[in-house]
């Protein structure tokens, strides 16, 4: 082989592994939960593959790859599935807004998920709701709660201090750390939000968080989901959704761009 041809071929190369290096991934359902992320984005690059829009390129120094995956379960597991097919990812961070069920939590505060569960996932019989595990697609069990990964929340438990965060309707969010709930639902029910609370120890109620960590279990790959609550999935949470989503939305970002900036 000549020198122009194995310089053209190291370059080729150098180019396919570079634009194919790890990336941290970022996923947000709605636009209003990563528009934050895409605006501050350097290097941007935009790919639009499989209905999905993927946006490339760095925040802080770390390669980034983000994705909206659009509302709901289904959603949430099919862009998943593409992001980590189309891109080596190296982890997952979920960042959007959620209906706080913990009894002390207020619109504003924010829940970095322990562990997320399918909280629909169930055997409904005459007088029982059991939930139950999910099966991998070879039918073996996965667990119940799909854990988030330990350095991922260490990350996050030691930024939060640094972390200027919006008040929302005046009040100064707390950050909990806990179980979050995940189903097809919009939770705007005070009783069934008690319920997920005392059942299940949740703090938080969404509707793609564990449909992304399934995905990202049987996978292999870290996962965090963070997220702030733009209402209490009670009976007035269609209400303050609508008010507090865009404020809670970008304080969850916040705390993402926090654990990029210690990476
Ligand atoms: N996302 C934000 N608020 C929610 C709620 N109350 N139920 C489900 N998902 C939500």
């Amino acid at each position: 082989m000549g020198l122009k041809k194995i310089s053209l071929y190291v370059l080729f190369i150098f180019s396919f592994s570079s634009s194919n290096a790890q990336r941290i991934a970022i996923v947000g359902a709605m636009p209003e939960e990563i528009k934050l992320l895409t605006d501050t984005l350097k290097q941007k690059k935009i790919i639009k593959k499989d209905g999905l829009v993927y946006y490339k390129g760095k925040i802080h120094t770390q390669k980034v790859v983000i994705l909206k995956s659009g509302i709901g379960k289904v959603n949430a597991a099919y862009s998943t599935t593409k992001l980590i097919s189309r891109f080596k990812v190296s982890k997952i961070i979920f960042t959007g807004v959620a209906g706080g069920v913990h009894p002390e939590s207020y619109p504003g505060d924010m829940v970095v998920a322990t562990s997320v569960f399918h909280h629909d996932y169930a055997k409904h019989l005459a007088d029982q709701y059991i939930v139950r595990a999910t099966t991998n697609l070879e039918g073996k069990l996965n667990p119940l709660y799909f854990k988030s990964d330990s350095l991922l929340l260490l990350l996050a438990k030691s930024v939060i201090s640094d972390i200027s965060f919006e008040k929302i309707n005046e009040h100064k969010p707390q950050v909990f750390f806990g179980k979050i709930a995940t189903g097809d639902v919009f939770l705007s029910n005070t009783e069934k939000a008690k319920w997920l609370y005392r059942e299940f120890d949740a703090f938080a109620t969404e509707m793609e968080g564990a449909a992304l960590g399934q995905i990202a279990f049987q996978n292999h790959i870290p996962f965090l989901v963070i997220r702030s609550c733009s209402d209490n999935a009670n009976n007035q949470a269609h209400v303050d959704f609508n008010e507090f989503k865009k404020p809670a939305a970008d304080n969850a970002i916040r705390l993402v761009m926090g654990i990029l900036d210690k990476m």
